[in-house]
């Protein structure tokens, strides 16, 4: 789950594999590397740690090249240290290549490759490959055709761009189970493995499919499949501006990403709402709304962030449209023989549409005759193509690891999913008005919250030293209290469980004494009497209570020790109001404790890795 970035042109490659691997970095920050052409031999540089850091050591170099490929790794096969950094190379450092995914067959190919004399040096998977083309070059095959046979004899996952001394003039790539493209530029041409490294240079990519690959030349590019098939591929237009991607002024990715929810949910519901209808239109179902209307069971696939969104669509489609819904953990999905087949829609939610359990689980989904529909951010990702149909949910870039805008605009989605095959179910014209219309306020309600940042910096100032916390929510609010812990956990590395609010006196509230701070999501709903007890409850044993409540609560000041008000809205639309306090705090914390948000340690934006 890397990144990759390559360039071939007339400039100089630095700079411009450098910026693009800065704006992959998110993907995976072990090590990072570049190589390029250098006085008829390749030069490699590789550092432990930051994109910043191989600046560095490139600008003491002086290097300077036209062709030139680089790699921000996220390690799978052998620690993160120099040696096992890409790009890796055949032994006379004549060809080298870097690699996205992983080569499961790889001892295998290692064992046979020794035979034939090579040696290795890092405990990668990856470096097999330069071993395994180089044997193909060596037996006399063309450069392309090399890397063709040598990838014949792979199993796993690859996203790889190579060069060779042989064939200078160009940069070959293939993709398999993890992303890859080419830029095409003016008399220059680009590979990435994420448009975001190359939009400040062209909008115009063309995805490669699993089993292709290309040869990439400065002026042209040509490709085919790893079977020897010509195929012709299509040129699209990516729609990403350079100013989406940059931090816009704030100190962090993360800080930018939750302000911008206002816009962002806006255009998550852009076009959709039908006000006077009291309806919703969402083009990428138009096909399928047939379909899902008879099936007789729901299921929702996703991981992490997107898995919390998953636990919410379902209270939304079992409370609106009475159909059986399962949630289920991608990674868990496939490899339980699951009973799917054609009266089943199953529904892949995924912020990159790339991570690679939830690919698997679609492409297992789609085999059993299941209808497969993507709920994605990133627009012509793998899971977005490989649905029947689909829904983007249009957050715009989300750069930072810990998913936020992605969430609330995946809430907004099956939202607008619920209202629109629920008025085709028999909900009243004045139902869907009311809700379409309440449901149009909520990006500036968000504003509104986000407002409260000042209040939030507060409490986080006082919480900041707690080692653990418990997140308590119910209903369409019991998975906000596991997005609430799951966003702490991940950047301020405090322990953090979230738990169905009444469960908690089941066994958690055991953990409860003076300094365990406990945060209640308490919106005035039909549960919030019960939830008024479990907060007496944990004040009973001297819990610090954290209350997000509506601000038709007046009672709730006297009972917590911190309140956030919000608000109050339809049920259905709650959770993404209730998600953004704990968004923040979750920040707060971390930022007060010194951490780095946007990258927080062994993890890594997109996991294109099972
Ligand atoms: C979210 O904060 C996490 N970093 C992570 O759980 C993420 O949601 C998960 O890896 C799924 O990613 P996806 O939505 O891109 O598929
Ligand atoms: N499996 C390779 C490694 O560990 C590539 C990992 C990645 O995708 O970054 O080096």
């Amino acid at each position: 789950m890397c990144g990759i970035v390559g360039y071939i042109g007339d400039k100089n490659c630095v700079p411009v594999v450098i910026d693009g691997l800065k704006r992959l970095e998110y993907r995976g920050y072990d090590s990072a590397g570049i190589g390029m052409f250098n006085n008829g031999g390749i030069s490699v540089t590789k550092v432990i740690g930051k994109v910043e850091n191989l600046q560095q050591e490139v600008k003491n170099q002086g290097l300077d090249s036209t062709t030139g490929i680089g790699h921000t790794r996220w390690a799978t096969h052998g620690e993160p240290n120099v040696l096992n950094a890409h790009p890796h190379s055949n032994n006379d450092g004549t060809l080298i290549v870097v690699h996205n995914g992983i080569i499961e067959n790889y001892p295998t190919l290692k064992a046979g490759l020794k035979k034939l004399g090579y040696t290795f040096k890092s405990a990668t998977d990856t470096e097999v490959l330069a071993h395994l083309f180089d044997a193909y070059l060596k037996s006399g095959y063309p450069f392309f055709e090399a890397v063709r046979r040598g990838l014949k004899d792979v199993e796993g996952t690859y996203g790889i761009a190579v060069i060779s001394t042989k064939e200078p003039d160009r940069i070959v790539v293939a993709k398999k189970g993890s992303p890859l493209l080419i830029g095409v530029g003016e008399g220059e041409n680009f590979v990435a493995s994420d448009a975001a490294s190359i939009v400040q240079h062209t909008k115009k990519v063309v995805y490669l499919e699993d089993g292709e690959m290309a040869e990439v030349f400065k002026d042209h590019y040509h490709t085919k499949t790893t079977d020897d098939e010509e195929v012709n591929k299509e040129v699209h237009q990516i729609e990403m501006t350079l100013e989406e991607i940059d931090k816009g002024g704030y100190p962090t990715f993360m800080l930018k990403e939750i302000m911008e929810q206002p816009e962002s949910l806006k255009n998550s519901i852009r076009g959709r709402l039908l006000q006077e209808t009291g309806d919703v239109k969402l083009g990428g179902l138009e096909n399928v709304l047939d379909h899902l209307l008879y099936v007789k069971r729901f299921l929702i696939i996703a991981c992490g962030t997107s898995w919390h969104s998953a636990l919410v669509a379902k209270s939304m489609f079992e409370t609106y449209l009475r159909i059986p819904t399962e949630v289920e953990y991608a990674s868990e999905f496939r490899y339980r023989n699951p009973i799917v087949g054609p009266g089943d829609a199953a529904f892949f939610i995924s912020q990159s549409g790339e991570t690679a359990d939830t690919l698997a689980a679609l492409k297992e989904a789609k085999r059993l005759g299941a209808l497969c529909i993507g709920v994605c951010n990133v627009v012509g990702s793998s899971i977005a193509r490989e649905s029947h149909s689909g829904v983007y949910i249009h957050a715009g870039p989300e750069i930072g690891v810990a998913s936020t805008k992605a969430f609330t605009a995946q809430l907004a989605v099956f939202a607008l999913i619920t209202i629109l095959l629920a008025r085709r179910k028999g909900m009243s014209v004045e139902e869907g008005q009311s809700l379409v219309s309440e449901f149009a306020k909520i990006p500036e309600t968000v504003r509104g919250i986000l407002s409260q940042n000042d209040l939030i910096e507060g409490i986080a100032e006082k919480l900041k030293n707690a080692t653990n916390f418990l997140y308590l929510g119910r209903g369409y609010n019991f998975p906000v209290a596991l997005e609430g812990a799951l966003k702490l956990k991940e950047i301020s590395y405090i322990h953090a469980e979230g738990y169905p609010a009444a469960e908690m006196k089941h066994g958690p509230i055991a953990l409860v004494d003076e300094n365990m701070p406990v945060v209640f999501i308490a919106p005035k709903d039909a549960t919030y009497d019960k939830i008024i007890s479990n907060i007496q409850e944990i004040k009973a044993r001297k819990g610090k209570v954290i209350a997000i409540a509506t601000s038709d609560d007046e009672n709730i000041d006297q009972l917590a020790d911190y309140s956030i008000k919000i608000p109050v809205t339809r049920s259905i639309l709650m959770p993404i109001l209730t998600v953004i306090p704990l968004q923040l705090l979750a920040y707060h914390i971390a930022m007060k404790k010194g951490l780095n948000v946007d990258q927080p340690r062994n993890l890594a934006k997109s996991v294109t890795v099972e």
